[in-house]
């Protein structure tokens, strides 16, 4: 008795806490949680109402779909009900979801068709004779919000139903997703942020603010899109199987997604898998799959649960968006001192990684996000893109935010904000540490001098121990000394010094990506090494003489005349000189070409040649051409209408090259 009653009280608590979050996610378009944690919520309450064993009532967040529809709008009841999907993560649950179909249908390789699963909001589409009269959100399945105003500025959706020869039903409702496109979703940020509003977190949050708008006018800017997918009231007589219905809505004018029919789990799984490797590249979110039954028969056989169907499932991707807490907000220094905010957060599992740290890029970001030691923050990964922190929730402690420091964190020199610039800098030049440190591991780097075994541990420890103080070191330092280093046998040893001897003559394009002058990446490098086709030239030549080469503008030809004018750059280069290192510029044609061993992806189209080719030309040349950016990408080059790879080698910080520069090296 004492049990039931707790878990009755649990019961309570958990509708209580679920409907608040259905209405901030419904009404209000601005959750609190993100979507894993509210699917863990819901089914870890469905377990609870089993355990109890007492009717559930109807308007547990268990029965009942989405939330009270809001005021704002005049309310509209459906035809037919909205159901929703309910939710699979393992294949497991896939597996079984196909046992209890065949099970259910008597059929042993029922056909299924497979559609991607749209991040966005489902809407209700009812035509009469042909003619748009009403179109509304789902709302709590039954009842939703008349939206017709705004539905009628997305160019996806027609306004009557293309059908000159064909018969179609009185009345028609058409369900569907309205989303957000990427590209659109970036655009509009930037625009929010330059007119100083808020930024939205993503396209799904985006897409509902937009289409739940008093004025029409506002919704058409921003350029909303929508995929059908289903029918309700008079639909059945459409079609009789779901990819039959999609083609049929196909001709009425809708867009509709691509899709693929598999019969067994091994189907459904291998394209699970193949979607999610193309997700990343997909121009919308999508946030799983969703396999249904094709046949209308069959799913008739199947019918339907309270809240869900059971001849559909959405089998969902890893979260790519999940709440932590930050421990500390930590200052890092890279390799040209800029100093950079990073939170160290709890760890946390975020699209199939644990992540644990994220940069903020730079203050103003910070105090954008409101991120502070303790904050709850929203961390998300989109695809392999780096985790990034979306923003803090409940924000209400903002005298908590951090001030930016006064001095480096590292060597305590004082830090400064260089006029025009967001990034805060350390004035400590080589002699801080932590400048120090990445400068070294950018030289030995796999697309600089490649010395293989000077990890990063390793420089760490050697510029602690002041055996490293500047690049000329690497090459002067006694190795054999790290005899007794923990890890450090003979064998270790031996390798570094090959490894080191190995790298004396490396061509001189990857030497002056290894010096790291700013703005001097391996594009520019390359231009470089090929015009002065040695070293002494280049660092005799002045400004005048720099603009001359193709790509090399004023502030890239200045950045180079400082490095070369300042004695201790002279002198570094001196002393490697003298300790064997030998930039060599091969003879054309002699194999060893820039972008030998390098990593890299093609990407937009190009006018001059064809992707295909340049990739063989550029295999031909020793390079590896690969298909998706990576932290092991050296190098993007970008054609027109490049889109989410550009993006994420931004991201990551990768080199990116465009078509011009592309072409001379093929030439080269
Ligand atoms: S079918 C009875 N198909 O996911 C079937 N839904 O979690 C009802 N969604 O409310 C939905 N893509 O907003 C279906 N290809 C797709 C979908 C899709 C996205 C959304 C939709 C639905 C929710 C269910």
């Amino acid at each position: 008795m004492n049990n039931d009653n707790t878990l009755k009280q649990r019961i309570d608590a958990m509708r209580t806490e679920l409907k608040e979050h259905n209405y901030r996610y419904y009404t209000l378009d601005m959750p609190v949680i993100p979507d894993v944690e509210y699917d863990q919520l819901l089914r870890q309450l469905e377990t609870l109402e089993a355990e109890l064993g007492e009717p559930v009532p109807a308007d547990s967040p268990t029965q009942s779909i989405g939330a009270i529809p809001s005021q704002t709008f005049v309310t509209r009841e459906h035809g037919e009900p909205l159901l929703s999907l309910a939710n699979a993560f393992e294949p497991e649950e896939i597996v079984a979801f196909v046992r209890k179909i065949r099970e259910g249908t008597g059929e042993e390789k029922p056909d299924f068709i497979i559609e991607p699963k749209i991040d966005g909001l489902a809407v209700n589409l009812r035509y009469e004779s042909g003619q748009l009269s009403i179109a509304a959100t789902r709302g709590n399945g039954k009842v939703g919000e008349d939206v017709t105003d705004n539905i009628r500025t997305i160019t996806d959706i027609p306004w009557h139903l293309n059908c000159a020869d064909t018969k179609f039903p009185e009345v028609l409702e058409v369900r569907g997703e309205v989303y957000m496109s990427k590209a659109t979703f970036t655009e509009l940020n930037m625009r929010q942020d330059t007119e100083g509003l808020p930024a939205f977190a993503n396209p799904r949050n985006a897409a509902a603010g937009s289409l739940r708008q008093l004025d029409a006018k506002v919704t058409a800017k921003r350029g909303l899109n929508f995929f059908a997918y289903g029918v309700g009231l008079g639909g059945r007589e459409l079609a009789t199987s779901q990819s039959a219905l999609l083609a049929r809505l196909h001709d009425f004018g809708f867009a509709v997604q691509d899709t693929s029919i598999a019969n067994d789990e091994k189907g459904l799984l291998g394209r699970y898998q193949w979607l999610q490797e193309r997700r990343a590249d997909m121009p919308y979110e999508i946030d799983g799959v969703v396999y249904k039954l094709d046949g209308f028969a069959l799913q008739h056989r199947m019918g339907a649960v309270a809240r869900s169907p059971r001849w559909a499932i959405a089998h969902k991707f890893p979260a790519e968006e999940v709440i932590t807490s930050v421990n500390q907000i930590i200052w890092q220094v890279g390799r040209t001192g800029v100093i950079t905010p990073v939170a160290e957060m709890q760890p946390v599992a975020v699209g199939g990684v644990i992540v644990s740290r994220a940069t903020l890029h730079n203050i103003d970001e910070l105090q954008r996000k409101q991120v502070y030691a303790g904050a709850r923050v929203i961390v998300r990964r989109a695809g392999d893109v780096i985790p990034e922190v979306v923003r803090a929730v409940d924000v209400d402690e903002k005298e908590k935010l951090p001030s930016p420091p006064k001095n480096c964190p590292v060597c305590s020199a004082s830090v400064f904000r260089a006029e025009g610039e967001v990034a805060l800098r350390c004035s400590g030049g080589l002699s801080c540490p932590a400048q120090l440190k990445e400068r070294l591991s950018h030289f030995v780097s796999r697309g600089a001098m490649d010395i293989e075994g000077m990890g990063d541990k390793l420089i760490a420890k050697l510029v602690d121990e002041a055996l490293l103080t500047d690049i000329a070191d690497l090459y002067e330092f006694d190795y054999t000394s790290l005899h007794g280093w923990p890890g450090m046998g003979n064998k270790k040893i031996a390798n570094l010094q090959k490894a080191l001897e190995q790298s004396y003559r490396r061509p001189l394009a990857r030497f002056l990506h290894a010096l790291g002058i700013r703005h001097v990446g391996t594009a520019t490098a390359t231009g470089l090494a090929s015009y002065f086709g040695e070293l002494d030239g280049l660092m005799q030549a002045n400004v005048e003489a720099l603009v001359n080469i193709p790509d090399v503008g004023p502030e890239v030809a200045a950045s180079i005349c400082s490095f070369f004018a300042e004695p201790h750059n002279r002198d570094v280069i001196a002393r490697l000189l003298a300790a064997g290192v030998q930039p060599s510029v091969p003879p054309s044609g002699s194999g060893n070409h820039p972008l030998a061993g390098k990593t890299v992806v093609l990407t937009g189209s190009f006018k001059s040649i064809q992707r295909r080719a340049a990739q063989e030309q550029l295999r031909a040349l020793g390079a590896k051409p690969t298909g998706s950016v990576s932290k092991s990408t050296d190098l993007v080059i970008a054609g027109e209408k490049a889109g989410s790879k550009l993006t994420k080698a931004r991201e990551l910080g990768i080199e990116v090259a465009n078509e011009q520069q592309l072409l001379a090296w093929l030439k080269a």
